[in-house]
């Protein structure tokens, strides 16, 4: 159900995290950024303080990924995103871990948004990259969480979703089991050089797109910098060389 092609430019590939806490910083953040980068993500943060308003502010300057990672009984997802859905983000994001039958309500809403004119494409996070093999053998899986990444992504795939939010580094493995089509969104992005911050596994911008990245997620790096337009460009720069 992947409604782009695969001809989007390095500009289109970059995502800029918002995570700041209110609507106020965002939207100035959204005017410096807007034309410069793909999307802007709005996170749980964000959303629980602002709400659904904001969002539609927001998608006014720049498409959005509303990375919310919506799980529950198949029908609460399904109505949530229904309600979500009239917000029309660029992105939007439910858990693979959900299972099959969640995973196709999700699929369902959204391809009915889309019948409606919608531009809506549908993502599952597969493995949080804050679970290390310690925290999912405490869960029950065993095995390295690089794994069960792939094996969530290949979940989803079938399930009919448009791609997965997954480490630069499943992004190869992802490609080559789920193909091109099937995109992948990679957060944990590090410019040469800047600080890695709380991030364990970094890749650069270009090592990302090489390993397969559909879209890069940046944070801290841009809307951290004492120019944050200056700081999108120079990524946008660094991805045009791939
Ligand atoms: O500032 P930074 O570039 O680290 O921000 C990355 C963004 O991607 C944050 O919003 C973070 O919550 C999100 N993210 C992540 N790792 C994941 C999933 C999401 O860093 N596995």
């Amino acid at each position: 159900m992947s409604a782009l092609g695969l001809n989007l430019t390095a500009r289109q590939r970059l995502v800029v995290a918002l995570d700041v806490p209110t609507a106020k910083e965002a939207l100035a953040l959204a005017d410096r950024l807007a034309g410069r980068v793909g999307m802007l993500k709005v996170g749980l943060e964000l959303f629980c303080a602002e709400g659904p308003a904001f969002v539609k502010a927001l998608q006014a300057r720049v498409p959005v990924f509303l990375d919310l990672k919506l799980h529950d009984i198949p029908t609460t997802v399904r109505r949530a995103l229904e309600a979500l859905l009239t917000l029309d983000p660029r992105l939007i994001n439910v858990h693979a871990q959900g299972g099959p039958a969640m995973l196709e309500a999700a699929v369902e809403a959204v391809q009915a948004h889309r019948r409606a004119g919608g531009q809506t494409e549908l993502l599952a996070v597969t493995v949080l990259t804050s679970l290390d093999r310690e925290a999912l053998a405490a869960l029950g899986h065993a095995g390295p969480p690089e794994e069960l990444a792939l094996a969530y992504a290949k979940l989803a795939h079938r399930a009919g979703c448009g791609g997965v939010v997954c480490s630069a580094w499943e992004a190869s493995a992802i490609r080559e089991a789920c193909g091109e089509g099937f995109h992948r969104l990679t957060p944990g992005i590090r410019p040469a050089g800047a600080a890695t911050q709380d991030q364990a596994r970094v890749m650069t911008p270009a090592q990302a797109l090489k390993q397969g990245s559909t879209w890069l997620v940046v944070g801290r790096p841009i809307t951290h910098a004492a120019d944050p337009a200056a700081a999108a460009e120079a990524i946008v720069a660094e991805m045009q060389l791939v």
